[in-house]
């Protein structure tokens, strides 16, 4: 899907669909209601406009018949002016996109709002580009019947009739569009079956990137990861038949040493829970266990794409979890990378065995900052559903750059606590720390976990990020289909955008 920025008026614009944005506020609604329907008189006469008010959510659709160039106008009601926003305009944009493909259309034109809002003109229409672009998402990769009649949407374009402000678009645009290819990747790889995606093709998936957009990605195989000592990677590995995988990406356009930024991406290509098995009833979706390494993936490969000022690695640990007569048991105790040791109560919590490695490893890059990302906890998702990722960390102000960035692109963050008093549900007896912690605060003492393994004397600034119930969706979203919604990257994105 291409967009691009196009300088034309009602009279020019040449497209099958025309998206035309109207505030509710009485004197803008009836300036620009008078005007188009003087400009497009012989339509607005079969049209419905009654109940049309520009409120927001509110969606007309006009055919037009052959009586003008546009083949079908959209007016999209966006309420208040003073309440507009730029998640308002992905999910006006997004809801016409639909309509519009629906009804056969193959591309889409939006005039930007031609009323002044507290946004920027070029925030706006990125904001239209990228609702546009994910709400048209869906993955038909195994669909072998191809349903040709069905029109696809491959086209947005954003208009306007100034020439200076289509100037202006030319780069978000083309940045956008790279951010919006980077969520369809981590899509793909989330949604992606665990009989095509498993460690040794992640690897290869994430160095296909690497060579494409300019970034480095060393793969270590499985006798690397034994001599290197990632005890929980191995333990969760031994169950599999197939090997695992240690992903390291690394992109480097920092300026001084206080720019690296190491993301760690929870990499379990399928959850079965191992000895410790899950219900079969919705076992499917553990497909989804890489989204937190999908999303590094996604970052890593717009970060390099956008040509941002940092210096940004990415970790996966990629394996399976499954039982068999080699698996990982309850019982066992795992020496860690760094030397520290784990009970292992249920082989379920196997992302926090795997992170524990990689957490400890990361020191090694002396890293700014540390921020993981992992489909970590059934109990994160009781607690905030599929409209927050549960944030955890131990710096406030890393914490409120991500809330910020969260904010801004819709992708948010709620911090959950860390307070010690939760330490003693993961005290072992035999080992140092004990890998599950009991009925209550599933998320919290999940995450208490991962910190224990920032070493004590290398300790740097870390964030949690809980994905479990933002990345894979089981209801739709507006302009995010159910199934991998591709969460982490926007939201990286944003961060490292500002990061100075
Ligand atoms: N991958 C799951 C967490 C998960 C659950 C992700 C639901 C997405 C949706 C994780 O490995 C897991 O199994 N966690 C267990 C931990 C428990 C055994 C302490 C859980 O949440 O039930
Ligand atoms: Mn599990
Ligand atoms: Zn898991």
């Amino acid at each position: 899907m291409k967009i691009t920025a196009q300088r034309s008026t009602l009279k020019t614009v040449n497209t099958d669909a025309l998206v035309i944005f109207i505030p509710e506020d009485a004197k803008e609604f009836n300036g620009q209601m008078d005007f188009l329907k003087k400009y497009f008189k012989n339509i607005f006469e079969i049209a419905n406009l009654e109940e049309f008010k520009g409120k927001k959510d509110q969606l007309l659709k006009i055919f037009s018949g052959d009586r003008i160039a546009t083949g079908r106008l959209f007016l999209v009601g966006t309420g208040q002016i003073e309440n507009v926003s730029l998640e308002l305009f992905r999910r006006a944009s997004a809801a016409a996109a639909k309509k519009a493909q629906n009804s056969q259309a193959k591309n889409i034109s939006f005039f930007l709002p031609q009323f002044d809002t507290k946004l920027k003109k070029s925030e706006i229409a990125s904001a239209i580009a990228e609702g546009t672009y994910l709400s048209l998402y869906k993955y038909d990769k195994y669909f072998t019947e191809k349903k040709e009649h069905k029109s696809k949407i491959s086209e947005i374009t954003i208009c306007d009739s100034d020439d200076n402000i289509i100037k202006e678009l030319k780069k978000p645009l083309s940045e956008t569009q790279k951010i919006c290819e980077a969520v369809v990747l981590t899509r793909n790889l989330s949604n992606a079956p665990a009989n095509e995606i498993y460690p040794e093709t992640l690897a290869e998936r994430a160095k296909e990137s690497a060579d494409k957009f300019g970034y480095s990605a060393v793969i270590w195989d499985k006798k690397k990861i034994e001599k290197e000592g990632f005890g929980g990677l191995l333990a969760v590995n031994s169950g599999s038949s197939k090997p695992p995988r240690f992903i390291i990406l690394e992109y480097n356009r920092g300026k001084t040493e206080n720019d690296t930024i190491v993301l760690i991406g929870k990499g379990v290509t399928f959850d079965s829970g191992g000895i410790s098995i899950k219900p079969s009833a919705g076992m499917a979706e553990m497909k989804m266990d890489m989204a937190g390494a999908a999303a590094v993936i996604g970052t890593i490969e717009a970060t390099a794409r956008l040509k941002l000022p940092v210096h940004l690695v990415g970790l996966i640990p990629a394996t399976e979890n499954l039982p068999s007569g080699t698996a990982l048991k309850p019982g066992d105790i795992i020496k860690h990378y760094g030397g520290i040791t784990s009970e292992v109560d249920n082989t379920d919590a196997e992302g926090r065995l795997i992170l524990a490695d990689v957490i400890a490893y990361a020191a090694n890059f002396k890293p700014a900052v540390v921020i993981d990302l992992a489909t970590l906890t059934g109990a994160c998702v009781v607690a905030l559903g599929q409209h927050a990722t549960g944030m955890f960390g131990n710096n406030n102000d890393l914490m409120n750059k991500l809330k910020s960035a969260g904010e801004q692109t819709y992708e948010r963050v709620w911090e959950l606590p860390l307070f010690e008093e939760y330490e003693k549900q993961i005290k072992s007896d035999i080992a140092d720390v004990k890998n599950i912690g009991g009925k209550w605060a599933g998320a919290i003492t999940a995450a208490l976990f991962l910190k224990r393994f920032i070493p004590k004397n290398r300790k740097f600034n870390w964030v949690h990020l809980d994905i479990a119930g933002t990345a894979m969706l089981e209801e739709n979203l507006p302009y995010s289909p159910k199934g991998g919604s591709g969460v982490g990257v926007r939201l990286l994105i944003e961060f490292l955008r500002n990061w100075k």
